[in-house]
């Protein structure tokens, strides 16, 4: 019983979901009149603790700075560079992430985006007080960057994992209320 509780936990834990930013094109630096292209893209997908970003570029950069960094396209003292060309970020923590490129003029021509992470579903249901909700999280404020839909359908390249994830999750959430019937 309890390795088998172990082993769904497991499956849980390594559905995780790698984000392709950009999708075919990358991250590069936008063309045409979408002013932000990735916050639109990112406010139709959602992310948890454990997915993680994948950013494919050629002589760019990815930053993840904070807040004011990412308001005034500050390259400024980041909190991580990236400039390898091709970056895997992977999300240790809920709340919000803020990425800009730091090649010059391009975050100001809407090379950045925000990521709202949210508490893995698993960690949700097997903790026993209520996971904080990531919608009240770290202070800052939303300015309409479209994260009303981020609970709209999950994207279409990671269903398959969702599906696997959802699966296991209903097998965990089944062992969860057999032991909780026997204690
Ligand atoms: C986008 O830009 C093109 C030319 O740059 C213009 O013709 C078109 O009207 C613009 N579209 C919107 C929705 O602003
Ligand atoms: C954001 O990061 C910049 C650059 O490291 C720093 O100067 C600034 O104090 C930071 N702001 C906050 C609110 O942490």
């Amino acid at each position: 019983m309890f390795s088998l509780v172990f082993i769904s936990t497991v499956a849980v834990a390594t559905a995780s979901v790698q984000f392709k930013v950009g999708g075919d094109k990358g991250w590069t630096k936008p063309i045409g009149n979408n002013s932000e292209p990735y916050n639109e893209w990112a406010s139709r997908n959602r992310f948890h603790v454990g997915d993680s970003l994948y950013f494919k570029y050629n002589i760019d950069s990815v930053l993840v700075v904070n807040r004011t960094s990412y308001t005034d396209c500050s390259v400024a003292n980041p909190t991580f560079k990236f400039k390898d060309g091709e970056t895997v970020f992977e999300f240790d923590r809920y709340g919000l992430f803020y990425f800009i490129s730091g090649e010059s003029g391009h975050c100001k021509a809407g090379q950045k985006l925000i990521v709202r992470v949210m508490v893995h579903p698993a960690a949700a249901i097997s903790s026993p007080q209520p996971a904080q909700s990531p919608m009240e999280d770290d202070g800052s404020n939303d300015n309409g960057d479209g994260w009303a839909s981020i609970w709209g359908p999950p994207p279409h390249n990671s269903t398959i994992k969702q599906t696997v994830a959802s699966y296991f999750m209903t097998a965990l959430g089944g062992m969860l209320v057999i032991m909780y019937l026997l204690m």
